[in-house]
């Protein structure tokens, strides 16, 4: 594994060339591009281990590698998370029913570098609260994403986040967070979606990293299941999520996990 590139800061965060970041956006894109893919998948009657089979064949056939399969004795190229599933959902037989809601979490390795990306799809037509729980995760990621720029710090990104859920009367998981990423899948710092503003480490131009808040309709507490890896919700209320890998820009930040079909949040015609 080659992490040497760059510098490292006090709080050791690689700081990343410019010229990475072009490896960055290969990764992403194909991420990205994956979950596009899988949209008309996402309905009735389909069970969760055949999506997975579809992005397992699909990352084969790019040349890329899965970088979930074999992390920590994990066996899929995917996460799928249905309804009150938090994240880390194990895709199995279970079939989706009519407005059951889905996070799909995709990483790829492309030459080295690794793209980490979810969304939320649904199944059929969503309830309204559901609907709103997804607008809500979806507009918290995108809140934090634009507290991104050097000079902010990471306390920044958890507390826009935590003030626009909270403000919906929903709540922010704290129990998973963000993560450096780069030429490893998991590296400093934690990147937390609470907080307060002017904490943590400041963000500065090359580092690279993923933000990834996961809401709750009910209370922010979770527990993992015996299979070591699914985590649901306490009270068993909905929870969505969204994923983007980001890189810091000198003016703000570059988004590596974009959809190539412009199609990241469910409110499309399906
Ligand atoms: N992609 C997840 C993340 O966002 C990690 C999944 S690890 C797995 O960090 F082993 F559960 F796949
Ligand atoms: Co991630
Ligand atoms: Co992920």
């Amino acid at each position: 594994m080659d992490d040497t590139r760059g510098r490292m800061t006090k709080d050791g965060i690689r700081i990343y060339e410019q010229s990475d970041f072009a490896g960055m956006h290969k990764a992403g894109h194909l991420a990205a591009q994956l979950l596009d893919e899988v949209i008309p998948l996402v309905k009735p009657g389909v069970t969760t281990g055949e999506i997975d089979s579809y992005i397992t064949d699909r990352v084969v056939a790019e040349g890329a590698t899965s970088a979930t399969i074999g992390y920590k004795g994990y066996k899929h190229a995917s996460c799928i998370s249905v309804n009150h599933v938090v994240c880390h959902g194990i895709p199995g037989d279970k079939r989706l029913k009519s407005g059951d809601i889905v996070n799909i979490d995709i990483t790829v390795i492309v030459d080295g570098w690794f793209g980490d990306t979810s969304r939320m799809y649904v199944a059929g037509k969503p309830g309204r609260k559901a609907e709103r729980l997804i607008q809500v995760t979806h507009d918290s990621l995108m809140k934090g994403i634009e507290a991104v720029r050097p000079g902010n710090t990471f306390g920044d990104i958890g507390h826009a986040i935590q003030v626009y859920v909270e403000s919906q009367r929903m709540s922010v998981v704290r129990d998973f967070c963000g993560h450096g990423l780069g030429r490893v899948f998991h590296a400093p710092p934690n990147v937390l979606h609470y907080g307060r503003a002017g904490t943590g480490p400041v963000l500065e131009e090359g580092m690279i990293f993923t933000i990834e808040p996961m809401v709750n309709l009910g209370r922010p507490e979770t527990k993992v299941l015996n299979d070591g890896w699914t985590a649901v919700t306490r009270d068993k209320t909905l929870s969505a999520q969204f994923e983007h890998s980001i890189g810091v820009t000198a003016d703000g930040c570059e988004i590596f996990t974009l959809s190539p079909a412009g199609r990241f949040h469910p409110t499309y015609p399906v």
